[in-house]
This record gives C-alpha cells, sequence and structure tokens, in this order.
C-alpha cells in the first residue's frame, strides 16, 4: 500500500535546475512532477532551510557551516550561480517557503531531515513542529481519511532526527534511509516506528525488495536515473523512486 506518488523529483528538478532552490521546484514542476524530495537542516537561529551540504562551498559560495548562518544571512545566498549563470540569484529557501511552494502547487513532499552533524535531535524535532504547523488542516482529519496521504513523508539517514521527529509529530509518516539494507532493517524500522524504507538502487537485491514488501512497508529507492532500472525495480515491487531525470522519469514513465 503506497498512497504517495511513484516518481519523485530529487533535490527538486533534479540535474535540470540548482538543487533544493524553488527554480528547481518550478523546473520539476513544469516537467510533471507531482513530488519532490529535498533537504532540510537548521540554521544558527533554528530555523529549518532546504540545503544538501552542511557547509558552504559547493551550492553557495562561502565557508563554513550552514549552522554558523542565520536564515535571514543563508536565504540572502546566492545559490544558483554554481549551476548557470540564468540561475543567478536564486536563494536559499527557508523550509516554509519550499512547503508553501509544494501546498499551493498540490506537489507532495518527501522531507529529508538532514541534519548539520551534531544537531540531530534538534533537527528532527523543529522540522517536525514546522510540518505540524504547515499541515494543521489535514492532521486535524481523521487517520481514515484519504486526504490524510497528502501530509509529507519524513525521511532521515539520522535515526535521532527521525526518533525526535516521531516524538513531536507522531501522526506524519517517516521513512528509513539507508545506503544499504542491514540484516536488522525490522528491528530499526519497528524501533522508529516508520512506515517505509528508502534506500540506493544500487544495493537493493530482488530479494531484500520482496522481503521488505512481504513485512507490509513502503519500498523506495535513490536516486534513479536510468529508465531501465526504474522499471526494473518496479517490477521488483519498489513503490516509488526519485530521480534527478524528471525529463526523463516524468509522471507518465508509469
Ligand atoms: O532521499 C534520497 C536522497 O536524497 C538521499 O541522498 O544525498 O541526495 O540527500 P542525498
Ligand atoms: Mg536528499
Amino acid at each position: 500500500m503506497w498512497p504517495y506518488p511513484k516518481i519523485i523529483a530529487h533535490r527538486g528538478g533534479g540535474v535540470l535546475a540548482p538543487e533544493n532552490t524553488l527554480a528547481a521546484f518550478r523546473c520539476g514542476a513544469t516537467h510533471g512532477a507531482r513530488a519532490v524530495e529535498f533537504d532540510v537542516m537548521l540554521a544558527k537561529d533554528g530555523v529549518p532551510v532546504v540545503m544538501h551540504d552542511p557547509t558552504l562551498g559547493r551550492t553557495v559560495s562561502g565557508t563554513g557551516s550552514v549552522s554558523d548562518y542565520t536564515s535571514h544571512e543563508l536565504t540572502l545566498m546566492d545559490a544558483g550561480s554554481w549551476f548557470g549563470r540564468d540561475f543567478a540569484g536564486e536563494r536559499v529557501p527557508t523550509y516554509e517557503q519550499a512547503a508553501a511552494f509544494c501546498i499551493d502547487n498540490q506537489i507532495w513532499m518527501n522531507v529529508e531531515i538532514k541534519p548539520v552533524p551534531g544537531f540531530e535531535e534538534a533537527t528532527g524535532r523543529v522540522v517536525a513542529h514546522y510540518t505540524k504547523r504547515l499541515f494543521a488542516d489535514l492532521l486535524a482529519r481523521g487517520d481514515a481519511d484519504p486526504a490524510r496521504a497528502g501530509l509529507p513523508l519524513f525521511s532521515s539517514f539520522s535515526y535521532e532526527a527521525l526518533r525526535a521527529a516521531r516524538r513531536a509529530a507522531p501522526a506524519i509518516p517517516r521513512g528509513y534511509l539507508l545506503d544499504r539494507v542491514p540484516p536488522d532493517w525490522q528491528e530499526r524500522i519497528a524501533e522508529l516506528g516508520a512506515v517505509a524504507i528508502d534506500t540506493s538502487y544500487r544495493h537493493l537485491t530482488k530479494a531484500q525488495a520482496r522481503a521488505i514488501k512481504a513485512a507490509g512497508l513502503g519500498l523506495f529507492c535513490y536516486t534513479v536515473n536510468d529508465p531501465e532500472c526504474a522499471r526494473k525495480l518496479f517490477s521488483w515491487g519498489v513503490d516509488a523512486i526519485c530521480t534527478d531525470r524528471i525529463d526523463l522519469i516524468g509522471p507518465r514513465f508509469l
């Protein structure tokens, strides 16, 4: 049972636009994306912002940790020039800005909680609190209401962040990100009360996919850019994939 879209635009627009910017989200939407994955971490003032790297230097110029800068400082930074001149001046969005875009455009969100090292608990907790506020209307509906499938799915490689998100917002579902599915995956998933495993397609085996599905869990894979590979994974029972190539593997792919 996978109530969410099956094709998810990675970091907004994958490799077609500067990752984790509103330009990326617009690019994904232009290609028909109905779902988006993006990365969230905390600025110095505790405000969640949309960034992948915990340090400056790759997508925004500068040095140091994201946690050294306030959200106001970060949102003034150019996160588009590294990608191309056409994107100069694209800013680092706050989580609220990214979520507003998705809500306004009816795009489902896979929110990856990606803490700056050392801020795992706080990041999970704060992102969960923000999300509770953003989705208060949906959360107020009963569990059986199908509209609840519009709630985001949290995911994280950080066990601690997911545990904190669960404590702060138990009704918002969680997926555990794992580079490789470990032998004790069932225990870990049970401890987190997670509904899905999100794993690299590179290491997943058909037998693992079957076992995860047989356990009643959702299964999605990152980052799948080859249409043939996507077809193979879906044939194994994988529920959803995250892709950088929403132009090749778009919503009409299936
Ligand atoms: O959520 C899947 C994927 O985004 C995890 O890896 O490094 O792209 O955030 P990364
Ligand atoms: Mg990510």
